[in-house]
Order: structure tokens, then C-alpha cells, then sequence
């Protein structure tokens, strides 16, 4: 297992592989890696001929008043879980290597951004566009996988490898949960015990409103205040958002016909969480 901390060293490793007309298949993360991060890189791992992951807490993509300093670290424990999955390099940088003094380049995907996470986070995209088109162009990754817990984020990126012609195919892995449903996040580590089950509202709402669905309910503010009476009802947790979306432009939709996506955040105690589920009307 490589760690490589450097970006002209990144780069390097990157053309000796593409020089043996080799692939690449990366997996980018935040850090302390949970089994979600882990069934990304299972996925990734027969893609291609190298396993790349990249941890890098990116300052670029909260905001102000959010988690940056606190957010959980431990390269020790994530080099252990990384190797059990067959990952052959680690690229971890430092924030000054990857934003050195004078910094001034964004990449900023609009409309589909804006909305859900986008309107309570203003900023967070593009930092997330930026690290990852700057991951994208030191690591020349074939395939990227993205979790879609992260729904918005996943569609942020692939329309951005889309409009940007890079040459990169972003794969989505499917939610990874407990076994009570709460969906995988490294944010689950600041709950309680006593949060870690409030938490199971967001899971619940979302399951709810599939019901709902299967059982011939169409308007989507029907939905949406089920959810949200369901998570004012839970202690500790307050709504940021639900909303109902269609599945590739987020614009909310008024009747779930066809495929839609609800789509939630959550703030239990100080910690917010989100999840998704799509919707089906046969
Ligand atoms: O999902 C994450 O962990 C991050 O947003 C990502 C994609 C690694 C960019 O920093």
C-alpha cells in the first residue's frame, strides 16, 4: 500500500501506469472510512487494473460556521481498511499542496447545484467540483465512484464530467445502511446513543413516503409534510429540508408521476445528516 502525499509524486505514479496503456479506477473520500466508503472500493476494485483512493478533507467545500476542524480523521485506521479491500495507493495530500497562497480557480456547476444542500450550504458545491476536477486532473482516474447517499453530489459531478468532455465515467454505488436503516455517514460518529436513534427518523420518513406512494398518493406537499411532521415529532431534530425532486435536474416536482427522488436533511442535535429515496408511480 502507497501513501503518497505529493502531487508532482501522484503524477508521476499516474504516467507510469497510463505508460503501460494501464486503467485506473478511483474512489475520492473524506476520510475515516466506513463500510460505505468500503463497498465503494469492493465495487471499484475489478473496474480496473489500480485501486486509487484519495482522502483529503476538503476545506474548500464548508462553510464558515461548519465542520472542518472537528471533521474525523484517522489515517492509521483507514490505511488498515483500505488495504483489506485491495486498494493499492492512497493520494493524501495537504491542504496547502492542493490550495497553495494565491489560489484562485472554482469550478462552478450551475442550476443543478442550487437547490436542497446547495441552498443551505452556499459554496459547498463548488468546492466539491473544484477538489474533484482537481483529483480528476492529477489522478486521470478511467472510472470514479460516488456513493449516492450523496444524491446531489452525484449528479453535480457527473454533469459536470459531462459538460467539462472529461474523460472519466462516474459510477454511482447505492446507499450503504445499518442494519436499522440509518444511512452510512462519517457524520454518525458525533451522535449519541440516544441521537443515533433519533436519526432513524430520516431512513423512516423516506420509507414512509414510499408507502404513501404505493398506496396511490401523488401530491408531492402531501408527502413532503408527512416527512415532516414525522421529524418534528422526533427530539433533538429539526428539518433543513424535503423536498421532492425529479432525478436528473433536482427541479421539485409538484406529482410524483413516473420517477422522482425525496430528498432530505436533518439536523439531530448539532449534526446534520441526509439521505434519499427514489419514488416510483407505475
Ligand atoms: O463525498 C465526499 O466525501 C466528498 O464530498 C468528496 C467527493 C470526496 C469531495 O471532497
Amino acid at each position: 500500500m502507497k501513501i503518497i502525499r505529493e502531487i508532482p509524486a501522484m503524477k508521476d505514479w499516474v504516467r507510469a501506469v497510463k505508460k503501460k496503456g494501464e486503467t485506473i479506477c478511483l474512489v475520492p473520500t473524506m476520510g475515516y472510512l466506513h463500510k460505505g466508503h468500503l463497498d465503494l472500493m469492493r465495487m471499484g476494485k475489478p473496474m480496473a487494473d489500480h485501486l486509487v483512493i484519495s482522502i483529503f478533507v476538503n476545506p474548500t467545500q464548508f462553510g464558515p460556521s461548519e465542520d472542518l476542524d472537528k471533521y474525523p480523521r484517522d489515517l492509521p485506521r483507514d490505511t488498515e481498511l483500505a488495504a483489506s479491500v485491495g486498494v493499492e495507493c492512497i493520494f493524501h495530500p495537504s491542504a496547502e499542496a492542493m490550495y497553495p497562497k494565491g489560489y484562485c480557480t472554482y469550478v462552478e456547476v450551475e442550476n443543478i447545484s442550487e437547490g436542497l444542500c446547495g441552498a443551505s450550504r452556499p459554496g459547498h458545491f463548488r468546492g466539491v467540483a473544484t477538489v474533484v476536477t482537481k483529483l480528476f486532473n492529477i489522478i486521470e482516474p478511467d472510472i470514479a465512484i460516488f456513493g449516492e447517499k450523496d444524491y446531489q453530489q452525484l449528479a453535480v459531478l457527473r454533469k459536470m464530467a459531462e459538460d467539462l468532455n472529461m474523460n472519466v465515467q462516474v459510477l454511482a454505488h447505492p446507499t450503504v445502511r445499518e442494519d436499522d436503516g440509518l444511512a452510512m455517514s462519517s457524520r454518525n460518529k458525533y451522535l449519541s446513543t440516544e441521537q443515533r436513534q433519533y436519526a432513524l427518523v430520516l431512513s423512516q420518513a423516506l420509507l414512509k413516503a414510499r408507502r404513501l406512494v404505493e398506496q396511490g398518493e401523488r401530491s408531492a406537499e402531501a408527502i413532503k409534510a408527512e416527512a415532516v411532521r414525522m421529524i418534528e415529532q422526533t427530539p433533538e431534530s429539526t428539518v433543513d429540508y424535503v423536498e421532492i425532486v425529479d432525478p436528473a435536474l433536482l427541479k421539485p416536482v409538484e406529482r410524483i408521476e413516473g420517477r422522482a427522488v425525496m430528498a432530505l436533511a436533518v439536523r439531530v442535535g448539532a449534526t446534520r445528516l441526509i439521505d434519499n429515496i427514489t419514488l416510483e408511480a407505475s
